[in-house]
């Protein structure tokens, strides 16, 4: 039986030095703190968005305060062909790719009797549809190197329901379940995929309720914490998960809510 420690000096658990991470929606919010977080860690990033002088910004930001290499590419991740060339740009530049983090997202709120179909279809494809074709685009090139990890950005609203959010709430519940059918398909091709559950945090997305009576009172009566959580707690979630300190995670779902689904 191995009863070792398992420390050795100079292996660093969490570090992705040489690797490449792909960040999707990576131009801002959630998805451009996670990019920082694993450039820290030493990796080679691809921010991914549709605007393209957004993403050229960000990734000069990461650039300068990291010495690693990051491009920012414009696609739309609920364009297949856009998905296939985002993958391909990854490895003509970096020649492999190591991490996908699935940020790119979208919230439209309202009730059922206010909201159109379009309405629906546009969060459905870009949460569920742009997920899905970023994964398919990316698997090829893991399994060609024999590892990987996917992280997919979930919600709290993938795991528990909110009255007036029934497109984002039944996005994220399908990104809940595509997270474990993926997580087991590529279990055996040594690519971890998992998902992030984040609680709330101020983001471009969020603003619109930041300062109402609703906003206020989900964040704090809905959180053990009672406050909006900070950017910069979603990073350590981000490296865990892509590093080989989570080789072990299959289909999981990581809650970084301050106690919203505790409860
Ligand atoms: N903020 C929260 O409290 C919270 C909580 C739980 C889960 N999440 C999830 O975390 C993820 C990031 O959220 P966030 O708050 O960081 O959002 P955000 O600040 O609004 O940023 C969204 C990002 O997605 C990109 N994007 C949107 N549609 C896209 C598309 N079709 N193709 C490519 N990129 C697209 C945006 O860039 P462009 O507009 O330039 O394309 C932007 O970079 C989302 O999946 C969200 O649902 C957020």
């Amino acid at each position: 039986m191995d009863q070792g420690l398992h420390t050795l000096p100079g292996i660093k658990l969490f570090d992705l030095s040489g690797k490449t991470a792909i960040v999707t929606g990576g131009s801002k919010g959630l998805g451009l703190a996670m990019a920082a977080a694993l450039a820290s860690a030493g990796a080679n990033i691809m921010l991914v968005n549709r605007k393209e002088e957004e993403g050229l910004q960000a990734a000069a930001e990461l650039a300068q305060a990291f010495p690693v290499q990051v491009i920012a590419f414009a696609a739309d991740v609920t364009n297949q062909a856009h998905t296939e060339a985002m993958a391909q740009k990854a490895i003509d530049t970096f020649g492999r790719i190591d991490i996908l983090i699935n940020s790119a997202g979208i919230n439209i709120r309202g009730a059922i009797d206010e909201l159109s179909l379009e309405d629906f279809d546009q969060v459905m494809n870009v949460n569920v549809t742009g997920t899905w074709l970023c994964c398919k685009a990316v698997i090829p090139h893991m399994k060609k190197e024999g590892k990987g990890s996917i992280i997919n950005l979930a919600s709290t609203l993938g795991l528990v329901g909110l009255a007036n959010r029934t497109p984002y709430t039944s996005s994220k519940g399908a990104v809940v379940q595509m997270t474990r059918a993926l997580g087991l398909e590529m279990a055996p091709f040594n690519i971890n995929v998992n998902a992030i559950c984040p609680g709330p945090f101020l983001t471009e997305m969020n603003l619109p309720i930041a300062d109402t009576e609703e906003g206020k009172k989900f964040v704090v009566g809905a959180t053990a914490l009672g406050r909006w959580a900070e950017l910069k707690e979603i990073q350590g979630a981000a490296i865990f998960l892509a590093s080989e300190a989570a080789s072990y995670m299959v289909g999981s779902m990581v809650t970084v809510d301050g106690g919203w689904t505790a409860r």
